[in-house]
Order: structure tokens, then C-alpha cells, then sequence
């Protein structure tokens, strides 16, 4: 049998893709949130996080190409799932099927390219810095003496913009609810799921997801100032 011919031809291998590419995808936005929550730790902690990442050299380059290339397989096998799911219904569902899917599940498809929308930005933001190239030249002294770029300076600077801010609340909104679906739909796909732990799988998802995004939130809103406990930890 031709294995990667059939991940990529049958419906049963497109959702396997979807649900092991969006298993990378949600193990990267856990790691990355936990990696920015050091904001609210003293600046040498995240400039020292940023700094070694930096240093893996080729190996952030080959992370970087495999994160990436999750990406593009997520969305196309998304995009074309759509598609046939539309070609085999013509006709809208009734109201009964309606109640049955949650509005999570039926919006997944716009839900995901916001968050693509957003990733694309955030990347010319934080990481080409297209609009302040000056941020490349901010830089830290760490403990040890070493000269590292200034990363907690720059996510004060970006995040000082109420626009910018709004937009990043916005789109981790968005991201938390395509994930308190996918979640769901991933550990059935792959297979896991079963009677005995469905409720608390779902319960699992939706704490996660809450959290997921109030958290994120929380970095843009401390930065703005309206979250005074964690805003006073960003100016230490
Ligand atoms: C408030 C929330 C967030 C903050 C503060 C934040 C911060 C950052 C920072 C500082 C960088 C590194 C830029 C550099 O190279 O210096 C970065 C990179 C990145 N972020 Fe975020 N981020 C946030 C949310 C997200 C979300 C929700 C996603 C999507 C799941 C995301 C995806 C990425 C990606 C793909 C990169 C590029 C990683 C790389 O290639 O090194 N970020 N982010």
C-alpha cells in the first residue's frame, strides 16, 4: 500500500493529517505561551529564553521548516476537506442537524484563517519587524555579562499600540475557540476517544481553552496597564 498516497487521497487519511498536524500546532502554542508568560518574570528570564533559542542555530531553522510545514499541510488538507464536505451537501442543513453541531465545529474553517491571518502578521511584527526594524537593535546584558537581544523591551513596545493589542486579544479569542473544537475532534480522530471519557474531555477542553486565552490575553492587556498586579510585574 502506498501510505503517503492514501494520507493524502482518502477522506479517513485528510482528517488523520489534520488531527497529527494539529496535535505539532497545539503542542507549539502551549510551549510558546508558556515561553511568553516569562514576561511577567524580571527581563533577564525571557532576553535568556530568546537567547537560547537563538542559539540552537540550524536546529530553530529545522524546527522552524517542520512548525512551518505542519502549517501549510493543516490549512490544505483543511481547505480541501471543506470542499468536498460542501461538494457532497449542496443544500444547507436543516435546523435538526444545526442543533447537533456546536457553533465551534461549523465555523472552523473561518476561525482558522483569521488565526492564519493573525500568524502571518505576528510574524512581520515580532519577527522580520518590518514596521521597527530598530527593535533588531535593542539589546540586554545578561547576568553573566553576555549582550543578547532585548525581547521584553520589544513585546512592551508592540503591545503600548491599543490597535495592535486589540487585534493580538482578538485573534487568541479566536485561536482559543478553533481550539475547543479541534481539540476534541483531534482525540477522536486519532482514535482515543471513548464513551467512558467523553464528558471529561470536553471539560478538559474547555478549561484549556479559557485559560489558553486569558492568559495570552493577559500580556497585551498588563502591557496597556489594565491589569494593575500583573502590569506593576512588566516594570521591574
Ligand atoms: C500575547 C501573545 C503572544 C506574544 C507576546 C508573542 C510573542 C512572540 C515573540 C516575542 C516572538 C519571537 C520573535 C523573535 O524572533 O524575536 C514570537 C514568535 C512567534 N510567534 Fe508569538 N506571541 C504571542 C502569541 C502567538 C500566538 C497565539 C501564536 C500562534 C499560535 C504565535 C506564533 C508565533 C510564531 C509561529 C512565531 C515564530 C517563531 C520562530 O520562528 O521563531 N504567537 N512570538
Amino acid at each position: 500500500m502506498n501510505l503517503p498516497g492514501s494520507l493524502f487521497h482518502s477522506s479517513i487519511g485528510k482528517k488523520f493529517l489534520m488531527a497529527l498536524t494539529g496535535l505539532v500546532l497545539f503542542g507549539f502554542a502551549t510551549g510558546h505561551l508558556i515561553g511568553n508568560l516569562q514576561i511577567f518574570s524580571p527581563p533577564e528570564k525571557i532576553n535568556h529564553y530568546g537567547h537560547l533559542l537563538e542559539s540552537l542555530g540550524i536546529g530553530l531553522w529545522l524546527i522552524r521548516g517542520f512548525l512551518l510545514a505542519c502549517a501549510v499541510v493543516h490549512v490544505w488538507v483543511a481547505l480541501q476537506l471543506t470542499a468536498e464536505n460542501r461538494a457532497a451537501r449542496p443544500q444547507p442543513y436543516g435546523v435538526e442537524f444545526t442543533h447537533r453541531a456546536t457553533l465551534a465545529s461549523r465555523v472552523m474553517a473561518r476561525t482558522g484563517l483569521v488565526v492564519l491571518a493573525f500568524i502571518v502578521y505576528h510574524l512581520l511584527h515580532f519577527t522580520v519587524r518590518l514596521q521597527h526594524p530598530e527593535w533588531s537593535e535593542h539589546t540586554y546584558r545578561l547576568a553573566d555579562g553576555t549582550m543578547v537581544r532585548d525581547v521584553s523591551t520589544m513585546v512592551r513596545e508592540g503591545f503600548a499600540s491599543l490597535p495592535v493589542s486589540a487585534f493580538y486579544i482578538l485573534a487568541v479569542g479566536l485561536l482559543a475557540y478553533h481550539l475547543s473544537h479541534g481539540v476534541v475532534s483531534m482525540v477522536q480522530t486519532l482514535g482515543l476517544k471513548n464513551e467512558k471519557w467523553t464528558s471529561g474531555l470536553e471539560c478538559f477542553a474547555r478549561v484549556y481553552c479559557w485559560a489558553y486565552f486569558l492568559l495570552n490575553a493577559a500580556i497585551p492587556l498588563a502591557v496597556l496597564g489594565w491589569l494593575p498586579v500583573l502590569s506593576r510585574c512588566l516594570h521591574r
